[in-house]
């Protein structure tokens, strides 16, 4: 049973770690880092997972993000993730409650559709994420498109088309 904290409440280098350990250490080059780049992530969306000893387990971060559309209108997003659980404790749980926590902590008063660049297979069968709105959309990087991801409650309202970037306020 996953026992999860803000993942405020971590040390940075640590969260580094579990990064480094899920991903390699080419994760920078990721294009997932080039649409959040400049950003820094949401400390109420963020979580650390603790093992039975109370160990660092897994880490999730989510981001503001927006779509710019073609008339240059942007729309706010989150985008989720990087979700990260150390190798040796994966299949454990700890990645569902990690994104559990943090699509459950999302203001239901204003809930901004959630992207991501992931696994269809996980992200789609435990969380409703899908590729389906999102073909017409462009990254500031190389993307498999079957792995753009959204999730939101009515996604008649997304633009068709945009490009994915920071939120700058
Ligand atoms: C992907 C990841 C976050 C999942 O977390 P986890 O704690 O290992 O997974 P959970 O224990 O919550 O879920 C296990 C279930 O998900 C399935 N699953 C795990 N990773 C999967 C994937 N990439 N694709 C499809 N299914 C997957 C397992 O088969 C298992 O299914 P079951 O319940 O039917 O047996 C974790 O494996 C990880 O950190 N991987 C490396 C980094 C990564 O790819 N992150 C995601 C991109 S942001």
């Amino acid at each position: 049973m996953a026992n999860l904290i803000p993942l405020a409440d971590i040390d940075p280098a640590l969260i580094e770690r579990v990064l480094d350990a899920a991903f390699g250490p080419d994760r920078f080059a990721r294009t997932a880092y080039k649409v959040r780049e400049g950003t820094d992530w949401l400390p109420t969306l963020s979580f650390a997972a603790l093992d039975a000893d109370d160990m660092l387990a897994g880490t999730i971060q989510c981001w503001p993000v927006a779509l710019t559309d073609p008339s240059g209108r942007r729309h706010p997003m989150i985008m989720v993730g990087p979700v990260a659980v150390l190798p040796d404790l994966q299949g454990a749980g700890f990645g569902k409650a990690l994104v559990t926590a943090s699509l459950t902590a999302i203001d239901p008063r204003a809930p901004l559709p959630q992207v991501m660049i992931g696994d269809a297979d996980y992200y789609g069968r435990f969380f409703g994420f899908s590729a389906a709105s999102t073909a017409g959309w462009k990254l500031p990087g190389p993307w498999e498109p079957a792995r753009l991801l959204c999730r939101t409650a009515n996604s008649a309202v997304l633009p068709q088309e945009g490009m994915l970037g920071p939120w700058r306020g």
